[in-house]
């Protein structure tokens, strides 16, 4: 049985987090589900042109798994750990955005985990926090450095020394998450969002993907030749041709990521 369902319309799929009875904590078992729900997307000769993520039930993600936790040695915990990066960083090397649409409690790891998605979007319900110094430990999946790199350092340290759970509203508005949406639209919201991308050039969104990233840890000046190498890359590209004869011909272009 997985705990990750896929569902896929037209461009778009989305993923469910769905072991709603631990409150969708990552277990080894969720992280590798969802590892493998991506890479089959990513090596699907019909990828999606973006994905929205979500948690089944109350929450989107309460944490890794605690219970599992409590019994790890060093060694382990490491491998844990780095079972979680490698889920963070596969998220972020998609072609394809992936939106977190953050329907309750995403705490821990799941404040991570929608770290690692493009952006993020929340309901009013949601709640955003890294509570880990509260069990003796730290963030593990990449929290210490994506919380820091969202907010600021000083926000980020000031979230991850006192384990203090914030609303959405106060997620907003320290640039955590992009919306917050009333509980009923956020997933329209998020599908919507997602739809509109799916609808852009395939070849300009990955490429805007690739350089936001990565620019952020560079130098501006090598960031923005980055930028330049990506912009003329797609010259060329059946995409960037149809999208600007359809602007010149005034009709709505039709990209085949090619
Ligand atoms: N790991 C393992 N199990 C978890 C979990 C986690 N991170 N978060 C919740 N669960 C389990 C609970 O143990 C409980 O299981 P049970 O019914 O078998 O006892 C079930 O999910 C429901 O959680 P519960 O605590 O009863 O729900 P609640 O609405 O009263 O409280 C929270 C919700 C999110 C406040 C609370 O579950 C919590 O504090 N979770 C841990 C948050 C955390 O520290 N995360 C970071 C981990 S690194």
């Amino acid at each position: 049985m997985s705990f990750v369902r896929t569902e896929t319309d037209g461009a778009v799929t989305t993923v469910t987090i769905a072991r709603p009875d631990k409150l969708n904590a990552l277990s080894a078992e969720v992280l590798s589900d969802l590892l493998a729900a991506f890479v089959a997307m990513a090596e699907s000769e019909s990828r999606p042109r973006a994905v929205v993520m979500t948690g089944e039930g109350k929450a989107f993600v309460a944490g890794a798994d605690i219970a599992a936790m409590a019994k790890l040695e060093p060694v382990q915990a490491k491998r844990f750990a780095e079972q979680g990066h490698t889920l963070g960083n596969l998220l972020e090397s998609l072609p394809f955005p992936v939106i977190a649409a953050v329907n309750g409690f995403a705490l821990g790891g799941g404040c991570e985990l929608a770290l690692a998605c493009d952006f993020i979007f929340a309901s009013e319900t949601a709640k955003f926090g890294q509570p880990e110094v509260k069990l003796g430990v730290i963030p593990g999946f990449g929290g210490t450095q994506r919380l820091a790199r969202r907010v600021g350092v000083g926000k980020a340290r000031e979230l991850v020394y006192t384990g203090d759970i914030i609303s959405a509203a106060e997620a907003l508005r320290i640039g955590l998450v992009n919306a917050v949406l009333p509980a009923a639209e956020l997933l329209s919201h998020s599908l919507a969002t997602a739809k509109k991308i799916a609808e852009m050039g395939p070849l300009a969104i990955a490429a805007a993907k690739r350089v936001t990233l990565r620019g952020e840890d560079q130098a501006l000046t090598t960031a923005n030749e980055l930028e330049a190498t990506a912009f003329a890359s797609l010259f060329g590209t059946a995409d960037q041709r149809e999208g600007m004869a359809a602007f010149l011909e005034k009709r709505p272009a039709k990209f085949s990521g090619m």
